[in-house]
């Protein structure tokens, strides 16, 4: 095999998932742990920067220039080379959010056992099954009162509409929180006592019919509990198939403690088992190889600069094929342009670092003078590629804007235009009614702050901003429809975006189904390809 083909081969690249306070965090920092990447616990970006209130965060990107949030973190593990992409929650949330997902090979959904599905959850849910990729769940603070484990594989089977398979079964939680049953081992992964906040914790091994051994580690009355669990799960469940896990019907769930640094280790290693390298992806007609000699990748996600010295941005770029080199000329296919990155990095944690070569499946970042848009494709010169773009996420919150100077109309528009071709909100406007007013859309709230900052600072315009009582937008399938003869409730509105779409906002799901009820043939969507 070629130096890039085992480059490409011992790559994993995948999101983690879940509802803020669920565990993110702490689980990426006892992976970054293993992988050696970080020394200490505590050290991984989010804590600090995700719970400040706004001004703060204004402040804060203003300070590093750059945001740091929704970055990628790379290490190795056991001869594997790991990107772990962030996908950040509590204010940062936002398109971007979405768009992470886009670059991800597989996920990792991280739920906390009292709650449940959470809100998060679900709409990051929705997204990855969208594209079929593998999901593995882990079910984390065990160690406090939690549900039971049926009632939660249960939830997320009637939610999700998936199979769930479970890796390994807890025994006891809260104070009682023994330790794990290891179902491809046949082994109990238990603890005599927790070790609050060390980084590794050696698992006591221990077979089902140790019962001497067994009494002592979690005591026989779990123990009974177990050998009833085993029998039932062994009898009833699901049979394991990688297949399915890979086509992303087939959830394995694993149940642990992030913070006890329990069930961490076995975790990462059945799942770097269960998941595969760079997987291929589309353009066109053609089906573009990850090990595939020449360079390919696409840009998922455009970050502006918040510091007014620094108007450069950076496009973030999955790498889908081939290896990259910094220097090289390569092509920008919707530019039309040769190019050369200068200056590409990584983003490790904190530190960024400047990088001379990367391979499929890993993500860098480029400083971009305006050239890139979201879902660009970057490859070798002469190879006609162009990747399916990224759709566009309905957002959720809606606000009426004007400028408050009436003079200053120009600078508005440009502004407006600019900031929502970067992807940071989407803008919509009402049909034939000669209003002037734009109706932003955002998926995370703080967008609508960044916005009121960003047409401030970088274009001199003041505005108004009127909160809309819509939660809901779809984008209309149907040609050729006339919206007006559409039987529709009185507080639906029909708005188009800047390409002329036709869309749809609503006020709560119950008009949504008013509309498709009461109008044969209407084809609504919650996304958009164009
Ligand atoms: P997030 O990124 O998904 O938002 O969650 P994060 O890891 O920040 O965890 C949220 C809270 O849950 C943190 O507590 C964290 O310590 C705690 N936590 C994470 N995993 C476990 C676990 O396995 N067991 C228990 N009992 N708690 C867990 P916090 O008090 O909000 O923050 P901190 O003061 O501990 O940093």
């Amino acid at each position: 095999m070629s130096d890039t083909k085992s480059e490409i081969q011992r790559r994993r690249t995948f999101a983690i998932i879940s509802h803020p306070d669920a565990g993110k965090t702490t689980l990426t920092e006892k992976l970054l742990l293993y992988g050696g990447a970080i020394q200490t616990a505590g050290s991984v970006k989010g804590k600090a920067t995700a719970r400040h209130a706004v001004s703060d965060w204004m402040e804060l990107e203003k300070q590093r220039g750059i945001s740091i949030t929704s970055s990628v973190m790379q290490f190795e593990y056991e001869g594997y080379c790991i990107n772990i992409l962030d996908t950040p929650g509590h204010q940062d949330f936002s398109e971007d959010t979405y768009r992470t997902l886009m670059a991800a090979d597989s996920a990792v959904m991280v739920i906390d056992a009292a709650k449940g599905i959470e809100p998060q959850t679900r709409k990051l849910f929705k997204i990855c099954a969208m594209r079929h990729i593998p999901i593995f769940t882990f079910i984390n603070k065990l160690d406090r009162e939690a549900r039971s484990p049926y009632e939660l594989m249960e939830e997320l089977e009637n939610e999700f509409g998936i199979g769930t398979y479970p890796m390994n079964w807890p025994i006891g939680c809260g104070q009682e929180f023994k330790g794990v049953y290891d179902r491809e081992k046949g082994a109990i992964l238990a603890f005599s006592e927790f070790h609050r906040g060390q980084s590794r914790i050696r698992a006591i091994e221990c077979r089902p019919d140790e019962t001497e051994k067994l009494d002592e580690l979690i005591g026989p009355k779990l123990r009974q509990t177990l050998a009833d669990d085993i029998e039932l799960l062994d009898g009833a469940g699901y049979d394991f198939d990688l297949g399915l896990v890979r086509e992303g019907s087939l959830s394995p769930v694993f149940f642990g403690s992030a913070l006890n640094n329990f069930g961490v280790e076995p975790f990462l290693e059945s799942f770097l088992k269960m998941t595969m390298p760079p997987l291929p992806r589309r353009s066109g007609e053609e089906t573009v190889d990850p090990f595939d000699e020449g360079f390919s990748a696409f840009v998922f996600k455009i970050q502006a600069n918040m510091n007014k010295a620094h108007r450069d941005r950076i496009a973030f770029m999955r790498i889908c094929s081939g290896k990259f080199e910094r220097d090289k000329e390569y092509y920008h296919v919707q530019g039309g342009k040769a190019l050369r990155l200068a200056q590409p990095q990584q983003l490790m944690a904190q530190e960024r670092a400047v990088i001379d070569e990367a391979y499929a499946g890993d993500i860098i970042g480029v400083f971009d003078p305006g050239i890139f848009s979201i879902g660009d494709t970057i490859c070798e010169k002469g190879k006609n590629l162009c990747f399916e773009g990224i759709p566009t996420f309905a957002p959720e919150h809606f606000a009426s804007v004007e400028r408050v100077d009436t003079m200053k109309r120009k600078q508005f528009e440009k502004g407006i235009l600019q900031i929502a071709q970067e992807g940071a909100i989407q803008i919509f406007h009402e049909p034939n009614t000669g209003v002037e007013e734009v109706i932003v859309g955002v998926v995370g709230v703080l967008q609508f702050e960044v916005l009121e900052y960003r047409l401030k600072t970088e274009y001199g315009v003041d505005i108004r901003r009127r909160a809309m009582p819509f939660e809901l937008l779809r984008w209309v399938e149907n040609e050729d429809l006339d919206i007006r003869s559409l039987n529709l409730t009185s507080d639906t509105k029909w708005v188009q975006d800047f390409k002329g779409n036709d869309l749809l906002l609503f006020t709560s799901p119950w008009c949504v189904n008013w509309a498709l009820q009461k109008n044969e043939g209407l084809r609504l969507r919650e996304f958009n390809r164009d």
